[in-house]
């Protein structure tokens, strides 16, 4: 017999059926054979929230939640943060491959080239309200991108769809850098081409009147870091949105609005921002006691700390407390970091969150490097988008290479009434509902 099958009896019938397992995994579509008549439609699986259904193969990202292992094509993520760009880890994902010199002089020259937006997108932002929050205006401008590539229609185009990725690799950091601008009241600042991705980055967001910005090496190369632990994490909700909207054809610069809304919400990407909040709700480490206290009575979550695939350590959430250290010997300590290290501690000694496996995410220390950087919470969010753009474009491309992938479209059980009549009318009077 075949090993690597699964044999199920169906009790309702007493038929026997041989399923392959492959990659781990049976096929949910096996199940469908299973049925008690002819008219059955078939056995399906019930799994909300995708607890333990794939929903693709993938070659992009690894992760071993038990062991805390997190890999982009095979690379750890603790290397690619020490030895690259967050553009070589970006071509990285979208490729397969670490760019090799003229590869990655051609890609930093196409990203440069891109970075402008059209006037009319300033135009659109300043519609927006002065405090509107800037994952509203990005996620709203990028899908307006739509609007002026409408080449970005030729999915199936490889040449129009490599395009599309510089457009949007490019301009995701001058839309981030624009909406700050306008809930500052800010001019908006123009690129500079002189400058790495991340330098002009923070030249667009914090350049005032000097003729030339000089961004702090320091910094810029924190930042690098954090683009590269934020790029991608496989089929996290926002991946899942962009492969579902993408599954429709819909154009990449819709299905990645659509991803970012999904990202920008407090149980994913908004998570940064939520953090600093609680911390600032806390208050003080004396407070701290009687806050895990409240999680623990279910008044409320301890933000930054728990992961539906991590149950150890975030790679990601370490690696930011040692880049933290190096921020802050250029900012000087954000007093926040002391008390989230002290939140750490007493709660990774406590049996609540160890018998449930719950530990730091990269969301509980990013927001701390973030606000001693200068960023106000509202912008964390943004900083997630950015990076995890080349993700979002990676996950894309991969689903429209997959021959097996269609228009993503589950099932349901349904719940609801069975067949009943509108009441029919006396004349004159409206119908109801029965
Ligand atoms: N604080 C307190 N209890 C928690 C937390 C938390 N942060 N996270 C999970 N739990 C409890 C939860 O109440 C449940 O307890 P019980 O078994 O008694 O009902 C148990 O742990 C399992 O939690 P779950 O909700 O079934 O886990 P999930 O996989 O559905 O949720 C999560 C994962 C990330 C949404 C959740 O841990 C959470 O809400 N964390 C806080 C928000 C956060 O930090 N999000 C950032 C995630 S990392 C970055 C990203 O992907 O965007």
């Amino acid at each position: 017999m075949n090993i690597n099958t699964l044999t199920v009896i169906d009790n309702r019938t007493d038929a026997t059926y041989t399923l392959p397992i492959e990659n781990g995994a049976i096929r949910t579509m096996d199940l469908r054979q299973m049925k008690t008549s002819p008219d059955d439609f078939g056995l399906m699986g019930y799994d909300p929230a995708f607890m333990n259904t794939a929903s693709c193969k993938s070659a992009i990202t690894f992760i071993d939640g038990d062991k805390g292992i997190l890999r982009y094509r095979g690379y750890p993520i603790e290397e690619l943060a020490e030895h690259c760009s967050f553009l070589e880890v970006a071509y990285l994902l979208l490729h397969g491959e670490l760019p090799n010199k003229t590869e990655n002089e051609e890609w930093t020259r196409q990203i440069t080239y891109h970075t402008m937006l059209h006037e009319s997108i300033k135009k659109f932002m300043d519609g927006f309200a002065y405090d509107a929050h800037p994952m509203g205006i990005l996620v709203a401008t990028v899908g307006a991108l739509s609007t002026f590539y409408p080449d970005a229609r030729n999915i199936h185009d490889e040449a129009s769809r490599r395009t599309q990725i510089y457009r949007l690799v490019a301009k995701m950091p001058t839309l981030a850098a624009f909406a700050y601008r306008h809930s500052r009241g800010l001019p908006y600042a123009y690129p500079d081409n002189d400058l790495t991705y991340t330098q002009n980055f923070l030249n667009m967001l914090f350049k005032m009147t000097e003729v030339k910005y000089r961004p702090e090496p320091a910094l810029a190369r924190a930042l690098d870091v954090l683009f590269i632990l934020h790029a991608d994490h496989e089929q996290n909700a926002s991946a899942n949105v962009m492969r579902a909207v993408g599954s429709a054809h819909t154009d990449p610069y819709l299905s990645t609005a659509g991803a970012a809304a999904a990202l920008a919400g407090p149980l994913h990407g908004g998570a940064n921002e939520a953090v600093l909040r609680m911390l600032d709700q806390i208050g003080k480490k004396e407070n701290i006691p009687d806050y895990i206290k409240g999680v623990k009575e279910g008044k409320y979550k301890l933000m930054g700390f728990g992961h539906r695939v991590y149950k150890n350590y975030d790679p990601r959430a370490q690696i930011i407390k040692n880049t933290a250290e190096q921020v802050f010997q250029v900012t000087g300590r954000n007093p926040k970091l002391d008390m989230a290290l002290e939140l750490e501690k007493i709660a990774l000694n406590d049996d609540y969150f160890v018998k449930r496996k719950l530990y730091p995410n990269v969301d509980f220390y990013s927001g701390i490097i973030y606000q001693a950087m200068g960023f106000n919470p509202q912008m964390f969010t943004v900083l997630f988008a950015i990076p995890r753009t080349a993700g979002w474009l990676a996950q894309w491309q991969e689903m429209l290479q997959d021959g097996e992938q269609k228009i993503s479209r589950p099932r349901q059980i349904y719940v609801g009434y069975g067949m009943r009549q509108v009441e029919q009318p006396e004349p004159g009077t409206k119908a109801k509902a029965a």
